[in-house]
């Protein structure tokens, strides 16, 4: 099985997520612009893999740029990063991931060549790391898992978020690698329905048991004792609020009310904890989504509709977070965090 996204002698390579689970399409793009595009139209998606994509756009201005010297290629680079930053605007990865590209073409000395050679290598580098990070989380993760678990999830936090292996996912995978009889409810996750066609895709592929529900199923599950933990990603970590797909509020209002704990397994690259939620941007897709189940129209013509992406679920309904340095409790992380991103 291949990585998510792949650099082939610059060209990178991706999952069309779109076409997925009916159809397995390979895309392979030569232009920043077009996967600013993949990654606006969610060919692929999940936090981590945005941000590894982005790096792998600028790779990919570097690798074809003409230009000879080194503050032409910069600019090149900087418009490219404008260009990926006005894609998606909640999952702080994508930025996380520019800043980081963007920061290392500058930081680097000589000639435009050098500077084009440094930036592919910091992409492939943040690749690797993402698969390093989740196989950790995953380690530390399975730690709250036990043989005969439940474990609900919601959206898709697996390999296709990620480079490979998954956040949430990772999580199960981990538990499962080691023997522990588990079995996964996926949320479906109106309105993209990840959890339908990516989780429960990935999961069946790789012989984990899956139960699918609907997301109006969560409740009930969790009352007949089917569920008694809770795993997902996350977008964005603030200070007072995980953001994550539309729907996991409900999730984790639900686990408060049955006692079920709920975890939240997210690398260091997806914090942000210097904002609060009053200062996150909340993507709105389009109405369509909401108002058709995929190309067919359910709604009437005319109809107001809201469809953010991602919803805020207050720390109070988290109890810890699992990322690749070890499980906190959000109080914790809090104080730990800015140590945390200093080792790195
Ligand atoms: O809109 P999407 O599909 O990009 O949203 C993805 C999620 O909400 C995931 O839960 C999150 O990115 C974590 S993925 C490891």
């Amino acid at each position: 099985m291949m990585r998510t996204i792949e650099w082939e002698d610059g060209v990178v390579i991706i999952i069309d997520q779109t076409k997925l689970p009916i159809k397995f399409v390979l895309l392979r793009m030569k232009k920043c612009s077009e996967v600013a595009s993949a990654i606006k139209h969610m060919k692929l998606r999940g936090a981590p893999l945005i941000g590894v994509a982005a790096a792998y756009g600028l790779a990919l201005t570097a690798f074809h740029s003409k230009a000879e010297e080194r503050e032409d290629l910069l600019k090149e680079i900087d418009e490219s990063a404008v260009v990926l930053r006005e894609t998606r605007p909640t999952a702080v990865n994508l930025f996380w991931a520019i800043d980081r590209i963007v920061g290392k073409a500058r930081a680097t000395p000589g000639e435009a060549m050098n500077v084009a050679k440094i930036v592919v290598a910091e992409a492939q580098r943040m690749a690797n790391e993402d698969v390093e990070v989740n196989c950790k989380m995953g380690e530390h993760g399975s730690r709250l898992i036990e043989d005969g678990d439940g474990v609900l999830t919601h959206c898709n936090a697996g390999s296709l978020a990620t480079v490979d292996y998954g956040t949430a996912l990772g999580v199960v995978r981990a538990a499962w690698n080691q023997g522990k009889k588990i079995r996964v409810f996926a949320a479906e996750t109106r309105p993209r329905l990840q959890g339908a066609r990516l989780t429960a895709y990935e999961l069946k592929r790789d012989c984990i048991p899956v139960t699918l529900i609907t997301d109006t199923m969560v409740g009930h599950v969790m009352s007949r004792q089917l569920v008694n933990k809770v795993v997902v990603g996350a977008d964005r970590i603030v200070r007072d609020a995980v953001i994550n797909k539309i729907g996991t509020y409900n999730v984790a209002v639900l686990a408060h009310e049955h006692g079920i704990p709920f975890y939240v397994a997210a690398p260091i690259s997806t914090m942000d904890l210097s904002h609060t939620s009053g200062e996150a941007v909340i993507e709105e897709r389009n109405p369509e989504e909401v108002t058709n189940v995929r190309s067919i129209r359910i709604a009437p013509e005319g109809i107001e509709v809201m469809n953010p992406a991602f919803d805020f679920t207050p720390m109070k309904y988290v109890s810890a977070i699992i990322t690749e340095k070890g499980v906190f409790s959000p109080e914790d992380l809090k104080t730990v965090h800015k140590d945390l991103k200093r080792q790195d």
